[in-house]
């Protein structure tokens, strides 16, 4: 089964580091994905300094996988690029972390999506830790490292949720 099927939130990992050229097609999956109008508006920050991993986890009680991985990845909208009445951003990153998530997955590698945005005291506590400019915006956090369990696939396919012409 493909990366689809088998990706799983992997929140354990193991010392070692993300290989440079693993890291490279993880962002390029990032940066393949759809976006309203072809703006691309994400950007994306590379943690790997052990002092800052440990300041980001600590803002929000669900970042603890952040503590455990040796690297994680910062999504971030440019709300420049994106455009001050388009707010497509959302699906646009939202499509961007799942390509990452997909691309992880196929490296043989383990990782967790951390909501960020929309929460409002998470967003303005990630942007100050990580400094960033005012028309940037920290939409999630991704933990990546090897992991400690395997990406395995679950079955969540229940067809009484589909509906075929009327509701
Ligand atoms: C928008 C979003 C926010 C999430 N936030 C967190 C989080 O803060 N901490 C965490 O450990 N997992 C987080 N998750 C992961 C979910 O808990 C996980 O995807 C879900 O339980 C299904 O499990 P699976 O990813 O292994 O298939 C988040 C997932 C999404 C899509």
């Amino acid at each position: 089964m493909n990366a689809i099927f088998t990706r799983r939130s992997i929140r354990e990992y193991d010392s070692r580091p993300v290989e440079p050229e693993k890291l490279d097609r993880i962002l390029r999956a990032g940066m393949q994905a759809p976006s309203a109008m072809n703006r691309q508006p994400w950007e994306f920050l590379v943690v790997t300094r052990p002092e800052t991993i440990q300041t980001i986890a600590s803002l929000s009680p669900y970042a603890k996988p952040a503590a455990r991985a040796p690297m994680v990845l910062v999504p971030l909208v440019n709300l420049q690029v994106a455009g001050e009445k388009n707010r497509f951003w959302v699906q646009d990153l939202s499509a961007s972390v799942q390509n990452i998530l997909l691309q992880i997955t196929e490296e043989g590698l383990g990782g967790c999506w951390m909501g960020i945005y929309p929460d409002e005291s998470r967003t303005q506590a990630l942007h100050d830790a990580l400094h960033l400019p005012k028309q940037v915006l920290p939409f999630a956090m991704i933990s990546i490292g090897h992991g400690l369990q395997e990406n395995h696939w679950v079955d969540r396919y229940q067809p009484d949720k589909i509906h075929y012409e009327t509701y």
